[in-house]
């Protein structure tokens, strides 16, 4: 028999594995919509420092099988708003996007809000809508499109062009799709309120199919530095980059080359790499052979006095926001929070923050309570694989006085230019070495920290009792040993009492 063979498109891939981007069944796939959406919402406001404002409603259409409803999606934002020349493209082809770049955002994989949008489509054959408007023209633009998903492109049934009267700017989606809103509704409202957590200066409002209001409202209008593009740094680069770079590059010679487009080489930096490698200062890197080109990037792995990455291509949320979010969503009777320094893995630089909060509004579960976030998205599937959950079970929690029947969240957040995922659905994170030692330290300063304030506690709990006791006792002894002597006066015992409670009090 003769082998028949085809190509096909990013959309039609992704239409028949739509499992590994999340869309696994009907009441998953109505949380990863909500949840695509708003983080691209997310990351537009964030990106011109704006506090996000984002309206998500979801409206009950008609019923579909026996558990599964139809339902509108609309969510709504104060963003940055998009060109009407890349509205089209930016919903309805796969693996298209403003986002691959080396920088810290939501968004990596040019997928998510067309995988919504997608699944949208081939569960209720209907044309999405998309208005929006930059705030740099009066005009507002709304496309109606579907995706042509063999040949992955958009397809524009309408557009419209309104006059932007009242001064509007950001983004507005609205799409039906299929989904069992009732199984997925915890894991939503965890959702949102985990983002809330994550991201203390956005006002979020969720309204479900019931009408029912969710409101997250910010407690703060600052912001972290929105993070600045950087450049790839020469330990996280390989023989197709080099080749990309060298192709592009107007640079006559090595040293220019390494310093033009290379994170953190300077002039000497280039020099003395260029020794090491042998190779002459004023190649012409478009001279390189294959074989050099190969040896050069092996080199650039082992030669010791690059720099490290900094960290403007980063925007981590800082040890106050952090604490404002776990204490607007959690309000813990304690709570202790540590950024770690900046470190990379294979090149590339993230941040480690962490929170460990105790007693308050954090849940006795008889387990500690893991919030697991990158980039401020809330991974919400899949922990058990992550690895934090295995750094968390690996560590000596007795030393620290905790113990997994106390009330304990730990909240680990980790931004990078490229957090290493495990799948394109955003669920986990892979255990890299580098990973996984920077979030076992800080999760040691925090544990530290925790058990200090643990044996505190131990210490007051147990005076107090003991000062309960000699209330309760000394008046009666009192009593019988003014009996015992025929006295009719009780001796005063006040001035005992104090001074046993003011040595319990020095002692808190
Ligand atoms: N609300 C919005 N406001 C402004 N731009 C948006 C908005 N939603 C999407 N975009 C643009 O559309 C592009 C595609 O979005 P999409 O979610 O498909 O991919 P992504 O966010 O780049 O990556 P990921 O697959 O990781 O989410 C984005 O890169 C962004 O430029
Ligand atoms: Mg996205």
């Amino acid at each position: 028999m003769v082998q028949t063979f085809e190509e096909i498109s990013a959309s039609d891939f992704f239409y028949r594995n739509r499992d590994i981007a999340g869309f696994t069944n009907p009441s998953r796939a109505i949380f990863v919509a909500i949840r695509e959406i708003v983080e691209n919402s997310l990351d537009a406001a964030e990106s011109q420092k704006i506090p996000p404002d984002v309206y998500v409603r979801l409206s009950y259409e008609a019923g579909a099988t026996k558990e599964t409803q139809i339902y509108k999606l609309r969510v709504e934002d104060n963003g940055c708003g998009i060109q009407p020349r890349f509205i089209p493209s930016a919903f309805g082809q796969i693996l298209y996007g403003s986002k691959y770049k080396l920088k810290q955002t939501r968004g990596t994989f040019g997928l998510g809000g067309k995988m919504a949008l997608l699944y949208g489509q081939i569960t209720t054959h209907q044309a999405a809508t998309v208005t929006s408007c930059t705030g740099d023209t009066n005009k507002i633009y709304t496309f109606q499109l579907m995706i042509d998903i063999q040949r992955n492109r958009p397809v524009i049934i309408d557009r419209k062009v309104q006059i932007n009267k009242d001064n509007w700017r950001g983004t507005i989606i609205e799409f039906t799709l299929e989904g069992d809103y009732l199984r997925s509704m915890p894991k939503i409202l965890e959702y949102f309120k985990q983002t809330a957590m994550v991201n203390p200066y956005a006002n979020l409002t969720f309204v479900d199919p019931k009408g029912r209001l969710y409101k997250f409202t910010r407690a703060t209008t600052d912001m972290p530095e929105p993070p600045k593009e950087t450049l790839p740094h020469p330990y996280g680069v390989d023989v197709e980059l080099l080749q990309r770079l060298i192709s592009v590059t107007e640079c006559p010679t090595m040293t220019e080359f390494l310093r033009y487009h290379f994170h953190r080489v300077g002039g000497i930096t280039a020099q003395k790499f260029l020794e090491f490698n042998e190779l002459p200062p004023n190649k012409n890197p478009k001279k390189l052979t294959h074989i050099e080109i190969v040896k050069l990037t092996q080199n650039l792995k082992k030669f010791k006095d690059f720099l490290p990455p900094d960290a403007s291509c980063l925007s981590p949320l800082g040890e106050e926001l952090l604490k404002t979010g776990i204490m607007k969503e959690l309000n813990p009777e304690y709570l202790v929070v540590h950024q770690r320094k900046p470190s990379t893995y294979a090149g590339h630089p993230f941040i480690v923050e962490i929170g460990m909060a105790y007693g308050g509004g954090v849940p006795k579960t008889g387990n500690f309570v893991l919030y697991r976030f990158a980039n401020k998205i809330p991974l919400l599937y899949d922990e058990a694989s992550d690895v934090s959950y295995r750094v968390i079970g690996s560590m000596n929690w007795r030393r620290y006085k905790a113990s997994a029947d106390m009330p304990i969240a730990i909240v680990v957040h980790i931004c990078s230019t490229k957090v290493p995922y495990k799948t394109v659905g955003k669920e986990f994170i892979a255990d890299r070495a580098e990973v996984r030692r920077e979030i076992a330290n800080a999760l040691r300063e925090v544990a530290r920290q925790l058990g200090h304030f643990l044996s505190r506690r131990e210490h007051v709990d147990r005076e107090k009792k003991r000062i309960s006791i000699f209330s309760k006792y000394l008046p009666r002894i009192a009593e019988f040993s003014a009996m015992l002597a025929g006295k009719e006066r009780i001796p005063d015992i006040d001035k005992l009492l104090k001074s046993v409670q003011k040595y319990g009090s020095e002692e808190k």
